[in-house]
């Protein structure tokens, strides 16, 4: 296929299938125009006009360019870091103020980024951090529902003001698309099971009630220029987690502890980390996103199959406990992924939990 490049410009494979398709080589005005059009649009980080036969279409950049990571040093944040900088034409750029992150996550990504210790509430620092990003992924948060619940404010005004904060600065610097990390929290104790994303936004607590709002501003504040993506994680796991049931599991099934399950009735939603940077990096690039996108597995899993599980693979002589259920949780949850599969293009797998043994490998006994 003959390429058209301009330089200084990340180019799309659209961009040189159009080039092949129209014979720009052997248009030289045309190609001169479209090439100082692509330039100018380039340097302003806006969208690039694409000639078809009928008229001009938008099209984007096919690579991400500049980016903020927000949380970038946290469990999901710092393994999305490492995907990101993995392509090396992107400028990656990471605000956390390392509350729950550590910049040990990021100890492989740390010379080929910009990383800014500061919060999100703060926004001069924020303004900052997102100068000249073309796309965002907003993480930092309050991650969990006991914190948000034990620490109201924090959790306010970090998932909510601070969410309003990364949103405006993101408008104000131009930046194309944002995508916000929101939770199946939101959805409170569903009425059947999957839940698909036209269920009724319901929160039971204050994690949810502060994703809802986050969502409800991503909404507000979208246009044609900046286009925010909500999606909705179920429970993800993997390496660099702790204080969520999977770590806790092992850690106690490592240590022949015994499991402790609040009230045991649980059925949740477990999804791999590495899915869920699939379905962030779509929802990031595609073109169309319908509205919100759950990102789970689609599969119940039962929590007590889930500690037996871990004590299985850990060969531990951990008994299972139940203690009373905590009022503040959802014990209830699967994904219903057909957005997901459709738009995102994320499989689910046949078995969530298949990926417990790579954990254990990099499982930390002490830290946990
Ligand atoms: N892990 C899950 O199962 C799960 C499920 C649903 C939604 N989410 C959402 O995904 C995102 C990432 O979750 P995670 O599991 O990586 O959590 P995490 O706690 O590991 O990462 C969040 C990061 O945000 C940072 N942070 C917190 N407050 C901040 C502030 N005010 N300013 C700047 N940085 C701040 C923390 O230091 C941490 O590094 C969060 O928004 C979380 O709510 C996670």
């Amino acid at each position: 296929m003959d390429k058209v490049r301009v330089p200084g410009v990340a180019w799309s494979r659209e961009a040189d299938c159009d080039a092949a398709r129209f014979g720009f080589r052997k248009n030289a005005r045309r190609l001169s125009f479209y090439a100082s059009h692509t330039l100018r649009q380039a340097r302003q980080r806006k969208p690039i006009l694409n000639p078809r036969v009928g008229g001009w279409v938008q099209i984007r950049l096919g690579s991400m360019t500049r980016i903020l990571v927000t949380g970038g040093a946290g469990f999901i944040g710092s393994h999305l870091v490492d995907r990101l900088v993995a392509d090396t034409s992107n400028k990656v750029v990471v605000l956390d103020n390392l509350r729950r992150g550590k910049t040990a996550n990021l100890s492989a990504a740390m010379d080929r980024i910009t990383f800014i210790e500061g919060d999100i509430r703060d926004r001069a620092t924020v303004e900052k951090a997102v100068e000249k990003a073309d796309t965002v992924f907003h993480l930092a948060a309050q991650s969990n529902v006991i914190g948000a619940v034990t620490d109201l404010d924090y959790s306010f005004s970090t998932n909510v003001t601070g969410t309003f904060e990364v949103l405006r600065a993101a408008v104000a610097a131009g930046a194309s698309r944002m995508v916000f990390t929101s939770s199946r929290e939101v959805y409170g104790d569903p009425l059947a099971l999957p839940v698909a994303e036209t269920a009724p936004l319901a929160p039971k607590n204050a994690y949810g009630a502060s994703k809802a709002a986050g969502e409800m501003y991503c909404r507000v504040l979208a246009s044609a220029q900046f286009q925010p993506r909500v999606v909705r994680l179920a429970n993800v796991y993997g390496t660099r987690d702790f204080d969520r049931v999977i770590p806790i599991f092992l850690g106690q099934a490592l240590r022949n502890e015994p499991l402790t399950m609040f009230g045991g009735q649980q059925v949740l939603d477990f999804v791999w980390i590495e899915d869920v940077l699939k379905g962030l990096i779509r929802a990031a690039t595609v073109d169309i996103l319908p509205g919100p996108v759950n990102i789970g597995s689609g599969k119940a899993t039962e929590l007590r199959r889930l500690a037996n599980r871990v004590v299985e693979i850990t060969g531990s002589r951990s008994e299972v406990r139940i203690a009373p259920a905590r009022e503040v949780e959802v014990a209830r949850f699967v994904a219903d992924t057909t957005v997901q599969e459709a738009a995102l293009g994320v499989a689910v797998p046949l078995d969530p939990l298949g990926h417990l043994a790579e954990i254990l490998d990099f499982f930390d006994v002490v830290k946990n």
